[in-house]
């Protein structure tokens, strides 16, 4: 847990968001494995999601970090600080922040990826905030960007229907006092790492034939373990960065909560008493993206005017390793 007195607020001047072009749909799916609109639906939410044709996490990224710089009225050569959250990057080193620095022009930022699965966005906000907030830097770019569609299974039909590729960005600058960013709670497990994992390609279990013919490159997970725990731990990661800050759940005017499944949305939004207008909701269109859920959803309900000046905004989210993540900003 932070202890924000130590250092200055930071809130954002603007956001980003890109997504690929093309359209997955159930019903492209149906095609593909052993699954039916009706099911996907019912049981996820997601009615299709976005997918790459060539383009890598740093093209999204890219994109998505300009809009949120010309948003913030913020030219390349001025940013000071980059930070990528993202499991799929364009290639294990250099990180995807270097690409993304290069490609925008961001010739004088520092730059470095963060890995925290689908908390990664919250996670690089957490780093932004100590950084810029500290006085290291003046500004920063914080990045969640993904490509999940190069390591799902497509031959996988309880992990493929899940996930889906894109990109959001947004800048942060230091804040007045009560402004901004408010509280943040991070959090993670490491004795649950086998639920959701990328067993090869590390150096536990470098790429070869066997692991190649064994399909360990792709995303593995157990689902049914993982919705219980998310549940649990959503709502305790809100409500206890509610609480830092000194609010109630009825405090709060919008969640934004990790897109993973539109059910375990609900019944955190249930046991927080929220309404269904205090929570934002976009996994129909997209699916998950991992980091990339949580910044492009906060930049669509931006986008959609469904935050507003003075609102208190909590991001919520969690992913495999486990990680969590939550923080509340007072938009200004
Ligand atoms: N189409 C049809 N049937 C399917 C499909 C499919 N695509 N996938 C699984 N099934 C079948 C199963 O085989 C099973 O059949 P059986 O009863 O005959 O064995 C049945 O449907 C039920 O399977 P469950 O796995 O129990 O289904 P569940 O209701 O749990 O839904 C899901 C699965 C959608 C994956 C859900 O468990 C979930 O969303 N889990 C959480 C995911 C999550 O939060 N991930 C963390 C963040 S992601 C990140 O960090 C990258």
């Amino acid at each position: 847990m932070y202890s924000h007195s130590k250092v200055d607020s930071i809130k954002i001047v603007g956001l980003g968001k890109c997504l690929p072009k093309r359209i997955l749909t159930n019903l492209d799916l149906e095609k593909m494995v052993d699954t039916s609109e009706d099911w996907i639906t019912t049981r996820t939410g997601i009615k299709e999601r976005r997918i790459v044709d060539k383009e890598y996490a740093s093209i999204l990224g890219s994109d998505a970090s300009l809009k949120a710089l010309k948003r913030a009225s913020i030219k390349p050569k001025d940013v000071e600080l980059i930070i990528v959250a993202t499991i799929t990057p364009d290639t294990q080193f250099p990180s995807t922040a270097c690409y993304i620095q290069k490609d925008i022009g961001a010739k004088n930022a520092a730059v470095l990826d963060v890995s925290a699965a689908c908390a990664g966005f919250v996670y690089a906000l957490g780093l932004a905030w100590s950084l810029v907030g500290g006085g290291f830097y003046k500004n920063a770019l914080v990045v969640g960007s993904e490509i999940l569609s190069s390591i799902t299974d497509w031959k996988d039909r309880s992990t493929c229907i899940l996930f889906g590729d894109g990109a959001g960005a947004c800048v942060v600058v230091p804040a007045k006092p009560s402004s901004g960013m408010l509280g943040m709670y991070l959090g993670g497990d490491g004795n649950f790492a086998d639920l959701l994992i990328l067993p090869a390609g590390g150096s536990r279990l470098p790429a070869a034939n066997q692991t190649v013919k064994k399909r360990l490159h792709y995303i593995k997970m157990q689902g049914n373990e993982l919705f219980k725990i998310a549940v649990r731990i959503m709502v305790e990661c809100a409500q206890k960065v509610l609480k830092k800050c000194g609010l109630k759940n009825s405090d709060l005017d919008l969640l934004i909560p990790h897109q993973a499944n539109l059910r375990i949305i609900n019944a955190v939004a249930k046991r927080l008493n929220l309404t269904q207008e205090q929570v934002f909701v976009n996994i129909h269109k997209y699916g998950n993206m991992s980091s990339a859920s949580t910044a492009v959803a906060l930049c669509e309900a931006y986008e959609q005017g469904r935050i507003k000046k003075g609102d208190i905004v909590v991001l919520d989210a969690f992913g495999g390793g486990l990680v969590w993540g939550s923080c509340v900003i007072k938009w200004t």
